[in-house]
């Protein structure tokens, strides 16, 4: 049977902790106005899948101040620390244990369900997005951000990190039944499933319009987190990921240097 969380350890990790922290920085403040075009009710019910330690929770509760939102996960851990962190903003935000293979939500609850950081992460992301959809009421928005590993762009220096790129992401995923290029593969999930006014926008996370160090910060996490099961999984070694990492980290960090990773959110409405 396929393992449904082949990322469990990666994700259970304090390297996934410091990085949450660092893509949320680095990406909510151009969510936001992505985040109010949707047409919700004066209190809607938002669901966030897959909340890791609650960064995208607690800004949609502060964002929407009468929405009641609900962050589900598997982490314990994550969920302990988010429920500790936020807790002036129960009872209106809550975190429960739940998978989002089969989630607890009769048909139709939530006004918008978002899973960020994700889909990329797990094998059959059509079925969790059939289960998304599944909770999400007529005229619903679906809100997610599944990863695309060919979406990076570094500069050349002694190592090129297109060949680490290239290769990583393609055996990593076919290594643990995943999709690491599911950013370019949801629009066609979605209108598969006939859902209405689907978009794909993108958010820029670049040396230009974020701060170096929160960018530095989130290739420092992969790094950490992320090298010993690349050595493991794909022809690039622990020692040679490593290498790529902090020549990458470096391109960010060089006041004269230009990175981008293009984040794609993609959002629908439920007929
Ligand atoms: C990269 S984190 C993203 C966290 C959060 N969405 C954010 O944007 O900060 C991915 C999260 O998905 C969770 N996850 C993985 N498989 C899951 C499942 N079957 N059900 C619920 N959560 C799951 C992981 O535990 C982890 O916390």
């Amino acid at each position: 049977m396929t393992d449904l969380n082949p990322q469990a350890k990666q994700m259970a990790d304090e390297s996934m902790v410091r990085n949450l922290d660092a893509q949320a920085r680095a990406i909510w403040p151009q969510e936001i106005p992505l985040l109010c075009r949707y047409a919700l009710p004066a209190v809607p019910r938002i669901l966030d899948a897959g909340c890791g330690t609650g960064e995208a929770a607690s800004r949609l509760a502060e964002l929407f101040p009468r929405a009641h939102v609900l962050g589900v996960d598997i982490v314990d851990h994550h969920l302990e620390l988010a429920r500790g962190r936020y807790a002036s903003l129960a009872p209106r935000l809550t975190f429960e244990h739940q998978s989002i293979f089969e989630l607890k939500a009769t048909d139709r609850s939530f006004d918008l369900t978002v899973c960020r950081h994700v889909l990329h992460s797990i094998p059959h992301a059509d079925h969790v997005i059939a289960e998304l959809v599944r909770v999400t009421r007529r005229q619903g928005y679906v809100h997610l951000i599944p990863e695309d590993y060919g979406m990076l762009h570094f500069q050349r220096a002694p190592l090129d990190p297109w060949d680490f790129w290239h290769q990583v992401p393609a055996s990593f995923g076919e290594r643990t039944g995943t999709d690491l290029f599911i950013g370019r593969n949801v629009f066609g999930i979605l209108a598969a499933m006939k859902l209405e006014e689907i978009k794909v926008d993108y958010i820029v996370v670049d040396t230009v319009r974020v701060p170096r160090e929160t960018f530095a910060a989130i290739l420092e996490a992969w790094r950490d987190g992320y090298a010993e099961s690349i050595g493991e999984l794909t022809p690039i070694s622990r020692e040679s990921a490593v290498a790529y990492f902090n020549q990458m980290i470096a391109n960010i960090r060089d006041p004269h240097g230009y990175a981008a990773w293009m984040v794609p959110v993609v959002s629908a409405r439920v007929p």
